[in-house]
């Protein structure tokens, strides 16, 4: 089958990089559908996908927003409501699992939300999958299960750890779920393929599929926008993470960033991380989905592990240098002290993914840093309704 007959639902399609997915697969070819509670998010995001679809000089495409991204404001938790969306589009093929709550330092405060709505939320999910026969999935996991890494950069087959937040244990048990789930559907399909054997008669008739196939991306550190300045991170609140925060200082909505701790072991002593830019990790979901396609194809499942990242690690101070440039003036920041559950650096081996799922993050940090600015510039406000994009 071709990417343009296959449908792909995804949840949290209107978050940040959910969004920038949702465009990547329609430019891919891909049908969609999304999911989304709206709870961090607003529908305006999928505004701006359709207008971008539709402005592009290749895309001869002149369906509504309605016609091009089905949409359902409905919660993973909400199995009836999901069930729903199912069947009216009885095409879906696989789903995009970006759907939850992310922010670490909440998580903490409010652990009950984070292991309902990411953990229930996802088992809620598959079990509506494999009632309607849905079994391949993209799930959104994160560097942040390596916990403080041996080895530097880091490879899948680094230890997965369970210590470092509510969230983090989140991304970790719903990787061990979805390994459990893969584990559990090949007994299925072996028992299944033992009876029809028995059962003479039933030779002829079209064999049925219980295997699962899922990949778990472990995403670094996203960053950055859409080339265009039209689409964007629009965190609610103050921002948790560092990017969005500068470019908040930069806009003039607070007053000065604060490096938390100058006194990790690293050249600097400033954490390094490895920031991606989010349409090469829009991407990267694409290249999951022809990688999930080929493995059913030759008949294999199973649950699959790969980093998003650069390779490259950039120190806090490197990245207020970079965005100072995009900006064109150094911007106010004052030392603290570290924050509780930094590590020192987190830097990925990308390796696997460059070969396996032939992706590459393709993108400078320059780039990443001026499309930031120019979405931030643009849309001082995000995506409500008195920015101008
Ligand atoms: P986001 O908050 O922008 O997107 C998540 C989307 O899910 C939002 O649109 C939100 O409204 C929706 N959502 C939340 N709870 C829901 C529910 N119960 N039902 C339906 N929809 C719900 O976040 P993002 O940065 O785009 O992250 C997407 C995914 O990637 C998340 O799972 C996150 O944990 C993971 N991730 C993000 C980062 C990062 O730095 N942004 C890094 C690693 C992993
Ligand atoms: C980067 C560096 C901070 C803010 C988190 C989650 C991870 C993933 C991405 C998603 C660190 C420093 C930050 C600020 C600062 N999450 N910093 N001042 O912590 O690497 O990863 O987001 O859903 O799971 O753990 O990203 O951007 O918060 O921090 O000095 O105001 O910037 O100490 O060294 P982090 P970050």
């Amino acid at each position: 089958m071709s990417p343009s007959s296959k449908t792909i639902l995804v949840t949290g399609g209107c978050g940040y990089i959910g969004s920038h997915t949702v465009l990547r697969l329609l430019e891919s070819g891909y049908k969609v559908v999304v999911v989304d509670n709206l709870s961090n998010s607003s529908y305006e995001a999928l505004r701006r996908v359709h207008k971008l679809y539709t402005l592009n000089a290749s895309s001869t495409s002149s369906s509504t927003i309605e016609q091009l991204i089905p949409f359902h404001q409905t919660d993973i938790l909400d199995r009836q409501g999901l069930a729903k969306v199912f069947a009216a589009h009885p095409d879906i093929s696989a789903v995009i699992h970006f759907a939850g709550l992310k922010a670490v330092g909440e998580s903490g405060r409010i652990p009950l939300d984070y292991y309902n709505v990411n953990i229930s939320g996802t088992v809620s999910l598959l079990q509506v999958m494999e009632e309607h026969n849905v079994r391949k999935i993209v799930f959104s996991s994160s560097a942040t299960v390596y916990g403080e890494p041996p080895h530097i950069p880091i490879p899948e087959t680094s230890p997965i750890v369970a210590s470092m937040s509510p969230y983090g244990r989140t991304k970790v048990f719903i990787e061990h779920i979805l390994k459990d789930q893969c584990v559990a559907s090949k007994v299925k399909q072996q028992q299944y393929l033992k009876e029809q054997e028995r059962k003479e008669h039933d030779q002829d008739t079209k064999r049925k599929n219980y295997e699962w196939n899922a990949i778990l991306l472990r995403y670094f550190n996203p960053a950055g926008a859409h080339p265009s300045g039209i689409m964007g991170e629009d965190p609610q609140g103050i921002p948790n993470n560092l990017m969005p925060f500068l470019s908040q200082v930069a806009v003039g909505n607070l007053e000065k960033l604060s490096i938390f701790g100058k006194d990790y072991p690293t050249e600097d002593g400033t954490c390094i991380r490895d920031y991606l830019h989010v349409v090469d990790l829009a991407q990267g979901h694409v290249a999951a989905l022809n990688k999930m396609d080929a493995e059913a194809t030759a008949g294999n499942y199973g649950c699959l592990a790969y980093n998003l990242g650069t390779g490259t690690g950039y120190s806090v101070f490197d990245m207020v240098k970079a965005f100072n440039k995009a900006v064109g003036r150094d911007l106010p920041y004052v030392v603290t002290d570290r924050r509780p559950g930094d590590v020192p650096n987190l830097t990925a081996d990308p390796r696997l993914a460059n070969k396996e799922l032939n992706w590459k993050a393709e993108k400078t940090l320059d780039e990443m840093c001026a499309d930031l600015w120019r979405w931030q510039r643009h849309n001082p406000h995000g995506y409500s309704p008195s920015s101008e994009a």
